[in-house]
């Protein structure tokens, strides 16, 4: 099989599919990628990858190439993986590297073989491709197109692509499913759940699910702005809400709110898609979602300010984390950073430091200070602001850390600080959704598996 398009979702599948057996190429237009990947290295941030890259080489079934002519007489199936950014200026996914991999490919292609999307698509992208590429392949009509959404976290994608949750295939005949079952033979062998579908609904499954978790994070940021008019605790009603098996705690993480290269964007596209469709109606929320999104980035600011005494002019913000998310070197529509810039646009000397995002942050902030120890990031801060969970942060002590700053105030973006520890060392401790002093009654007995410990 070939895998075109290496970047987190390509990478991670092609080294997997290998993993599992089979004999991969992977394919980027991008020689320098190419080249990483073919010595043993991930271009990227993605624990657990590196080492199961390295075992692929080694067992001789993977290998890189820039070549389409290559790809093309290699692969039996070929899954295109490569990445649909939103376009600028509009809320539509911009699908020029889709049509560009698929068209490439299927100009080359003059053996039955079937070509397989998995990159996150507008509804009905699969039905026009499979015009596209019957109209330039020599192979025409019998050139067959399926798709096969992928729903892996980053940071936890070697795990998400070996043991997904479950399978979906999009296709238009029984030979295509044929050909999905063989590609995916060890995880159906395993037990995996598989949804069998048309193409469109396969399309819709993946951003329907992307919507539904943005709508929660949200939803659960809706309460937390209600908790700040009220004096009530966000934490303690998520907690509750948890309880209830039909809610579930999952993804109902109150905070800074979602960010990365794919919830944002896959909402706007959705919105933009069904607008299209005449439709739009039906999903106008999401536009809600996105804005209560928007929001918790300003109020991350507003309580900072308000920390700072009331201007953030001169004042030294220490930055911890940059990735949208712990576990990732990923800062594309980071809260994190969106936040460290907006404090430096107000005045603050802002210095930001991320156990490995620094570099990427830099590439698209350069104006901002990196340092690269908490130590360094916390030295001499007027307020500590935590805007991406990673473990470092959680575990770190907040005494050591009052001993560093010029004055112990801290905002906790992400709700992952135990604020009792904090507020016992004498740090004034903030987190949007809850009180400015520590509630009364912060009781949660015979807790087994709540959001707290989420
Ligand atoms: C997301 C989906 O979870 C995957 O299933 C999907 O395959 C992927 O997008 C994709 O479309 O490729 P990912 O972008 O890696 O995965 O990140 P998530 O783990 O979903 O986190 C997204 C954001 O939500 C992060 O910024 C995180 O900090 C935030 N979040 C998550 C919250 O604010 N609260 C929560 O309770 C959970």
């Amino acid at each position: 099989m070939t895998v075109i398009g290496t970047g987190y979702l390509g990478a991670t599948h092609a080294v997997c599919m290998a993993v599992l057996g089979f004999e991969v190429l992977g394919v980027d237009v991008d020689p320098a990628k190419v080249e990483l990947l073919a010595s043993g290295r991930v271009p990227f941030y993605e624990p657990g990858l590196p080492e199961k890259l390295q075992d692929a080489l080694a067992s001789g079934r993977l290998r890189f190439t820039t070549s389409f002519d290559e790809a093309a007489a290699f692969g039996d199936v070929h899954f295109v993986c490569v990445g649909t950014p939103q376009q600028p200026g509009s809320h539509a996914a911009d699908l020029r590297y889709v049509d560009a991999a698929f068209t490439e490919l299927a100009r080359r292609i003059d053996r039955k073989t079937l070509l397989i999307g998995k990159s996150t698509v507008p509804v009905g992208t699969a039905a026009r491709l499979a015009q596209l590429v019957r109209s330039v392949s020599p192979l025409g009509d019998e050139l067959e197109l399926a798709w096969n959404p992928e729903f892996l976290r980053e940071g936890f994608a070697v795990e998400d692509t070996l043991h997904p949750d479950r399978l979906v295939f999009g296709v238009d005949s029984e030979w295509a499913e044929r050909q999905l079952r063989v590609a995916f033979r060890p995880l159906l062998d395993e037990g995996t759940p598989l949804v069998v579908a048309d193409t469109a609904t396969a399309e819709l499954v993946k951003v329907a699910a992307n919507s539904f978790l943005a709508t929660k994070i949200s939803y659960i940021n809706a309460m937390a702005e209600v908790c700040e008019a009220t004096g009530a605790d966000v934490n303690l009603l998520a907690t509750a809400l948890a309880y209830d098996d039909r809610i579930g705690g999952r993804f109902l993480k109150p905070g800074l709110g979602f960010g990365g290269g794919c919830l944002p964007k896959d909402i706007r596209a959705f919105r933009a898609r069904a607008e299209e469709l005449g439709v739009g109606q039906a999903v106008r929320f999401l536009d809600e979602v996105d804005q209560i999104n928007q929001r918790r980035r300003s109020r991350t600011v507003d309580l900072v300010r308000e920390l700072a005494g009331g201007s953030l002019q001169g004042a030294r913000i220490a930055a911890l984390g940059a990735a949208f998310k712990p576990n990732s070197d990923d800062v594309r529509d980071a809260p994190a950073l969106d936040v460290a810039r907006m404090l430096y646009l107000e005045g603050a000397r802002v210095v930001v430091y991320d156990p490995e995002a620094n570099a990427n942050a830099h590439r698209v902030y350069p104006d901002l200070d990196y340092v690269g120890t908490l130590a360094e990031a916390v030295m001499d801060a007027d307020v500590v602001v935590l805007l991406t969970e990673w473990d470092e942060f959680r575990r770190a002590d907040p005494r050591d850390l009052g001993a560093l700053v010029s004055g112990r105030r801290i905002v906790d973006g992400r709700h992952a600080l135990d604020a009792s520890r904090y507020r016992a060392a004498g740090w004034e401790y903030r987190a949007l959704g809850r009180p400015a002093e520590a509630a009364t009654a912060q009781l949660v007995e015979n807790d087994k598996d709540s959001v707290a410990h989420a």
